[in-house]
């Protein structure tokens, strides 16, 4: 699928209305690959919704659902508020680098994993958390890091 014919489609099934921008947004990111929305795609919906692409842009960044940048088929938010800091988010983020061979905000090379912070998402009761694609994992250590990653790669849901 081009990249017009991905906006249009989105665009098609959400509405041309600025109010569904970011239904827009989220379909045309879900038919991405690399998990995110292109500098091109973010203009053509700017011209196809009639909307400041300065709007689109920040809407498109401010969404931690949303990214500008290439991400992984599975994206892994690390969740880097007060409570998770607290109870131990930075081995949480050691674990994952080491275990996936990169960086936070990198993508392995095979475009399976990417790894990047987010702020607190509501379940600090289970700190040290992390959100894996729609998932909400808490209560993370090696072993379940390990069992998360192995399940991601052996296709187990
Ligand atoms: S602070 Fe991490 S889930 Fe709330």
């Amino acid at each position: 699928m081009t990249k017009t014919e991905n906006v249009l489609r989105a665009i098609e099934e959400a509405g041309n209305t600025e109010d569904k921008l970011i239904e827009v947004l989220l379909k045309v990111q879900e038919r991405s690959r690399e998990n995110y929305i292109t500098e091109n795609q973010l203009e053509e919906i700017s011209q196809e919704l009639e909307i400041p692409l300065s709007k689109v842009y920040g809407v498109a960044s401010f969404y931690s659902l949303l990214s500008t940048h290439r991400r992984g088929e599975n994206v892994i938010q690390i969740c880097n508020s007060g409570p998770c800091y607290v109870r131990g988010s930075r081995n949480v983020v050691n674990m994952f680098e080491s275990a996936l061979g990169i960086k936070m905000g990198e993508v392995t090379d095979d475009g399976k994993f990417s790894l990047e912070f987010t702020s607190c998402i509501g379940s600090c009761d289970v700190a040290p958390a992390a959100k894996i694609n729609e998932e909400v994992c808490g209560n993370l250590d090696k072993k379940k890091i390990d069992e998360i990653i192995n399940n991601i790669r052996e296709g187990v849901k």
